[in-house]
């Protein structure tokens, strides 16, 4: 598989969709944007997610020439996100989409909003890969969202689309990393004076410790 499309509506529950409300801001986000977000690292053996592993985030200015070259350090991610992380690492054994005893995941839980004034950028370092050897990233909910067209390019040409689509909450995409890039299209509220956010996990597996 060098990219999916899967269903893991059965792995959202009320509680995930309100740890959204409990989220703190992105300290590292710049002007004229609202981003909310948790991040832990966890060591995964036989199928279970130890998360006392947590360290800072960091890419590259490579891989992220908007936030890149620092080490992020955000809020630890809450028992629900740890929750759906562990449940989509063992669909993931299972399925055999990852063959290994022993890897580690990094877990982002994410709102973008957006309003009137500021739109919603659900990516906005543009077309990226975020240096990992496999991702799964989660529409968990939206709510009044104009936009956020996710797309898959060829890694070298992003010119070149393979895939493009509006995510419905409840779908994932599973991306092969080192095979292509990704982004999410700007958003902007589809009704005015409606509260307008979009709710992700984005799950990143790695074959070896970073
Ligand atoms: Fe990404």
């Amino acid at each position: 598989m060098s990219f999916s499309l899967v269903c893991n509506a059965d792995k959202i529950n009320n509680d995930l969709l309100k740890s959204y409300d409990a989220l703190p801001a992105d300290p590292y986000i710049k002007d004229g944007m609202k981003r909310f977000r948790t991040f832990s690292y966890g060591e995964v053996k036989n199928g279970k997610v130890d998360w006392n592993a947590t360290k800072p985030f960091f890419q590259s200015n490579e891989a992220n020439s908007y936030a890149g070259g620092i080490k992020r350090s955000f809020q630890h991610t809450g028992e629900e996100a740890k929750k759906f992380a562990q449940a989509i690492v063992t669909d993931a054994l299972e399925k055999e989409w990852v063959n290994a005893d022993h890897f580690f995941i990094g877990c982002h839980q994410i709102r973008v909003t957006a309003d009137a004034k500021i739109v919603g950028y659900p990516a906005p370092e543009g077309f990226h890969h975020d240096e990992t050897d496999f991702i799964a990233i989660n529409l968990i909910n939206e709510h009044n969202v104009n936009g956020a067209i996710s797309f898959i390019s060829d890694f070298n040409d992003t010119s070149n689309i393979l895939f493009e689509k509006k995510l419905e909450p409840g779908q994932s995409l599973y991306v092969e990393d080192l095979k292509h890039k990704h982004y999410v299209s700007p958003f902007t509220p589809k009704l005015p004076n409606i509260e307008t956010y979009r709710d992700i996990i984005g799950i990143a597996f790695y074959m070896n410790d970073r």
